[in-house]
């Protein structure tokens, strides 16, 4: 089957989080089931520089129409990597721009056009590149193909029989914008009706994927529950338990050749379950880094790579910075994102220099380091649709500590000292007092070595490659397809 992927984001072309690993390996591991795969993403200041000066057109000039001006469109052929084609597209005043979606912490004015102006492009290119069978589409940047398929381009014969499937990476960005939008974009007003695109005043660009696409699935079992009750559903729960029918879990997997400890080219030494010595190595070289040198080896090293967003839960730490100070550990944190979170981990690291460093920004290389040389992995997020760090950590022998929601409560297992059974630590609260019991725990058997070890080599025995769920989106697919040919 031909299967069209329309992302915002794509390793290695461009990444601000998660959503990126899983575009970039879904496809070579559908290509490896006998699927045909096409990557459609927009050609950003970033992925230009990682393109030759002259750039490969493979359509020259698209027209995409706006109330009152049209913008023309250039589809740059990225070639084929891993049984995969990439193709960019190119409309440089929209996506000639460093930051993806904004910058400095302020999102771009012109959104609501630019991943308009993409989905459109992406279905008109296909047209003349290959008209898949499935189109895939993922989060709310590309939540209006199916929109555009099911309505605009309803009766045009080239696309009228392909498929679409939207993925949910993260519920808690809709893409929502002023109801002028729909003139903006040239969708019919009848349109803007609560059953269809508009929701709370709004034009909401996930909201109109989430009734047109065929199929919908999001990033973990546990996170497509969840979405549909009051407390994760970002207001989108009633929508979603209309859809429970076509709604499908699929647990997002890891691409081992970036992220194995045994074949890791960032780290200071590789290790894995056989040889753990490289790991200790890795873990003086990440304090070396941070100027944490000074650290005992009876201090459990505590981990953090992530967003600093709302979503992942550090005002919780920031609850508990004091009492975690008194204990016996250090913290190495990289991140970027909402100042007041910045500034938090700034000071904490401030105030605590022999103990806490942070890196603010964004830096792959380190995250490989952080995830190898540290012995904690902490994630108490608020919520996490699937969560891709801690099942790195399970792999690199770093024991995660995790707030049991969406993809990390189906990842994660707690230690049981008894029995020697279990991955990690979680907790269930919303509240501070549990993530400190759960750090706890995790230093109470911190002290145990021998168990410590068995806990470890549970993590790293544990398998998420992409073979099954790469299995479960090809299904999907094929349920989506179908319901075109009906
Ligand atoms: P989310 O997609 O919500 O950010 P995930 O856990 O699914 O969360 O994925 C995050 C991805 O982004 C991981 O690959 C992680 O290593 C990477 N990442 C996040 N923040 C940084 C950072 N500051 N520097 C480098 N990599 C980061
Ligand atoms: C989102 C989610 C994260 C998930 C990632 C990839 O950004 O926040 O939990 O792992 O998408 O699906």
């Amino acid at each position: 089957m031909h299967i069209v992927f329309a992302a915002s984001e794509c390793v290695p072309f461009a990444k601000t989080g998660g959503l990126a690993d899983v575009v970039g390996a879904l496809g070579p591991e559908l290509v490896k089931l006998g699927h045909e795969v096409t990557v459609y993403l927009p050609l950003y200041a970033g992925v230009r520089r990682q393109l030759p000066e002259e750039l490969a057109y493979a359509v020259r000039s698209i027209t995409i129409p706006f109330d009152s001006y049209n913008r023309f469109v250039g589809i740059v052929d990225g070639g084929c990597h891993a049984g995969v084609q990439y193709y960019f597209v190119d409309c440089p005043e929209i996506f000639d721009r460093l930051g993806l979606y904004g910058t400095g912490g302020v999102d771009y004015p012109d959104n609501a056009e630019r991943f308009a102006l993409f989905s459109r492009a992406v279905l008109e290119a296909t047209k003349q590149l290959g008209v898949p069978e499935v189109f895939h589409v993922h989060d709310w940047q590309t939540a209006l193909i199916p929109v555009y398929l099911r309505t605009t381009y309803n009766t045009d014969p080239a696309l009228k029989k392909a498929g679409c499937v939207l993925t949910i990476h993260n519920a808690g960005y809709q893409g929502q914008f002023p109801p002028a939008t729909t003139g903006q974009l040239l969708f019919p007003w009848e349109l803007f009706t609560l059953d269809k695109l508009e929701h709370f005043d709004c034009f909401n660009f996930l909201k109109g994927g989430l009734v047109y696409a065929d199929i919908l699935t999001t990033v973990s079992r546990k996170y497509a529950e969840e979405i549909q009750t009051p407390e994760f559903g970002e207001k989108l729960d009633s929508v979603l338990q209309g859809r429970a029918a076509d709604l499908r879990g699929i647990l997002n997997g890891v691409d081992y050749a970036q992220w194995n400890p045994a074949t890791d080219a960032n780290l200071a030494a590789n290790y894995s379950p056989e040889k753990l010595d490289g790991k200790k190595l890795c873990r003086a070289e990440l304090l070396r880094a941070f100027g944490l040198e000074k650290v005992e080896e009876t201090t459990a090293v505590i981990g953090i790579v992530s967003r600093f967003a709302t979503q992942k839960g550090f005002d919780l730490v920031e609850q508990i910075a004091g009492e975690l100070s008194e204990r016996e550990v250090a913290v190495v944190a990289l991140g970027s994102g909402e100042p007041a979170l910045e500034k938090f981990f700034r000071d904490w690291a401030y105030w605590n220099r022999a103990n806490v460093a942070v890196r603010i920004g964004y830096d792959d290389a380190l995250a490989h380091r952080i995830e190898a040389g540290a012995d904690i992995f902490l994630m108490p997020s608020r919520y996490e649709p699937c969560g891709l760090n801690q099942i790195y950590s399970l792999k690199y022998g770093t024991v995660p500590v995790v707030r049991a929601t969406g993809g990390l409560d189906d990842t994660i297992e707690e230690w049981n000292s008894t029995q020697q059974t279990g991955t990690g630590f979680k907790f269930k609260g919303l509240n501070s007092s549990a993530l400190l019991a759960a750090i706890d725990r995790a230093l109470a058997a911190f002290e145990d070595q021998a168990g410590w070890k068995r806990l470890m080599l549970n993590g790293m025995a544990r398998n998420y490659s992409w073979e099954q769920p790469a299995r479960e989106y090809a299904a999907a697919y094929e349920e989506a397809a179908g319901r075109r040919r009906e």
